[in-house]
């Protein structure tokens, strides 16, 4: 286990979260996607792991509409710092990420991911399988925060 800790980003930020982007993902698409989230002001939580070399993770969620209405969250794009992967930075961001958007009222999260890895959080493809979204199949998920939101909806994500 690694020492790193957890914090909001703050603008200052932006630079050194597009460069583990680019890292992690070996390209600029999801740094492009994190811009743009930011400046359409549809991210909704915005966090970062660091140590004393730097910033060594990062997890992004955004606004989803559910019938039109801003009800729903997204989780992404995520990365950890190549080198430091696999050793409980992603988790821990989820982790935290779930128990902020559960605090700020949230009741449900989507992600379109590897679904070897979101299951360990909660993540089911059941839960996301009643809405409607641009994408269907074991690699769209959803979990469940608190009860009280939609059931079913047709989904809309933010432009990237
Ligand atoms: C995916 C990513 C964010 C995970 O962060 P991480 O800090 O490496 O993950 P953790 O250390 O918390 O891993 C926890 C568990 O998930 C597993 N895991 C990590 N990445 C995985 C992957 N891509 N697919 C399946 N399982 C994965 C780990 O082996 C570990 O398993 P264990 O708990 O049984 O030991 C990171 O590996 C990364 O940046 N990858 C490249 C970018 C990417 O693919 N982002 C996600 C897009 S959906």
């Amino acid at each position: 286990m690694i020492d790193f800790w957890t914090r909001l980003a703050k603008p200052g930020d932006s630079d050194a979260i597009a460069a583990l982007n680019d890292a992690a993902f070996g390209g600029p698409d999801e740094a492009r996607i994190v811009r743009q989230l930011q400046a359409d002001g549809d991210s909704l939580l915005s966090l970062v792991a660091e140590n004393d070399t730097g910033l060594v993770g990062h997890i992004e969620f955004f606004r989803i509409l559910i019938d039109g209405q801003p009800v729903g969250a997204g989780l992404g794009p995520m990365s950890a710092k190549p080198g430091l992967q696999k050793s409980g930075i992603g988790s821990y961001l989820i982790r935290t990420g779930l128990e902020e958007l559960e605090d700020l009222g949230e009741t449900i999260v989507f992600v379109l991911g590897h679904d070897t890895y979101y299951p360990k959080f909660g993540f089911e493809a059941g839960t996301a399988k009643p809405f409607k979204a641009p994408w269907s199949g074991p690699h769209f998920m959803a979990i469940r925060l608190a009860p009280g939101g939609p059931a079913s909806g047709t989904l809309t994500y933010p432009r990237t």
